[in-house]
């Protein structure tokens, strides 16, 4: 039987969750009415054999209470990989579902949202991949794992934010083309340069529309205002903000290093998710700046989930073509040869 949540309980998990300024965003009176969604969703994912992984870009009401795996992308694929439930309810964006999906064709993969895109997977297709192939015959494709399965299944290896300079540097040949992430890319090339691993890189043109937007200027007058925060950027930023950063990495990543560093003051160049989740998880720390949210992790709702549990014909329900789930799944595999082979 699964344990039951109060209010109270709920208010003092997410009474330091603020955006921004120092306000919290929840009442004791918002927590009382989520508190019956939650239980209901906690009762019916036990009774249904579900279980449910969360991004940590999602609200932080999903990721205390109702999320069994909370993690990046590469954390939540291990734990797709690893799932055991006749269910995966994935509050995330569909390419996370997907991925999902293609290590576990026999389960129910399902997303709880349908605004699931995502700026960087929806920005290249599967044809503009095969014309790229026949353009670069000599490359080795990487693509991020922002990306659908179709266009997974035109290339040779996919990566993370966690494990992109570590594999590339792996890659027995020395012309790499890296998709979809521009911004990603470029930080890519110099993070090779500047561990002396010699490679042409050519890179796509998506960017994260979160991301891009932080720019070096912020970053100046953050740094000037708040002469002791350490300031933490992800890879999907551009290489002028990541040059002007103390940390570069993940989300889990990035967690990590807040959490094991001895700075009082942080700024997090993320989605805000991320920093919501933090003040929950170190409350003793202060997070300064501003908060950029991405619009379609942030459509996953206690209400979505709890619909999709009560009726599962009412959320996405994710389906790959045989020949795609075959190909986007070496491509998945080959990540996890290069990075740390586990058990299949
Ligand atoms: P992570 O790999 O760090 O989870 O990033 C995924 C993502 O969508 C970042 O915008
Ligand atoms: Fe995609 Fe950017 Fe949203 Fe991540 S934050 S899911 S990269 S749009």
């Amino acid at each position: 039987m699964a344990n039951k949540w109060s209010a109270t309980a709920l208010f003092d998990r997410l009474s330091h969750v603020s955006l921004g300024g120092s306000t919290c965003l929840y009442s004791l009176e918002t927590c009382e009415k989520m508190v019956p969604l939650i239980n209901e969703i906690l009762e019916l994912k036990e009774r249904q054999d579900a279980i449910i992984l969360a991004h940590s870009y999602v609200s932080p009401e999903i990721l205390v209470t109702v999320a069994d795996a909370v993690g990046d992308s590469y954390e939540l694929s291990l734990k797709a990989k690893q799932a055991t439930e006749k269910t995966i309810v994935f509050a995330a964006v569909k390419f996370m579902g997907e991925t999902a999906k293609l290590l576990n064709p026999e389960k129910q993969v399902l997303i709880p949202s349908q605004k699931n895109g995502c700026s960087l997977a929806d920005s290249i297709t599967q044809s503009q991949v095969k014309q790229l192939r026949s353009e670069y015959p000599d490359h080795t494709f990487v693509c991020y794992i922002n990306t659908t399965a179709e266009v997974k299944a035109e290339c040779d290896v996919c990566v993370t934010s966690s494990n992109v300079t570590q594999i590339v540097s792996q890659i027995d040949n020395d012309k790499i083309y890296f998709l979809p992430d521009r911004l990603m890319g470029q930080n890519l090339v110099n993070e090779l340069a500047e561990k002396g691993v010699k490679k042409e890189v050519k890179y796509w043109d998506g960017t994260c529309y979160v991301h891009e937007d932080y720019d070096p200027e912020l970053v100046a007058y953050i740094r000037q205002k708040h002469p002791k925060a350490a300031i933490v950027s992800h890879p999907e930023c551009s290489e002028s903000v990541v040059a002007l950063s103390d940390y570069v990495g993940s989300t889990s990543q990035m967690m990590n290093y807040v959490k094991e560093h001895e700075a009082d003051q942080y700024f997090l160049l993320t989605e805000c998710g991320l920093t919501s989740r933090l003040q929950t998880e170190v409350p003793n720390k202060q997070f300064i700046g501003s908060c950029s949210m991405c619009k379609y992790m942030k459509s996953n709702t206690l209400d979505g989930i709890l619909q999709t549990l009560k009726e599962p014909e009412s959320a996405i329900n994710i389906n790959i073509d045989q020949r795609i789930q075959k190909k986007a799944r070496s491509c998945i595999d080959a990540m996890f040869d290069y990075n740390q082979p586990i058990k299949r």
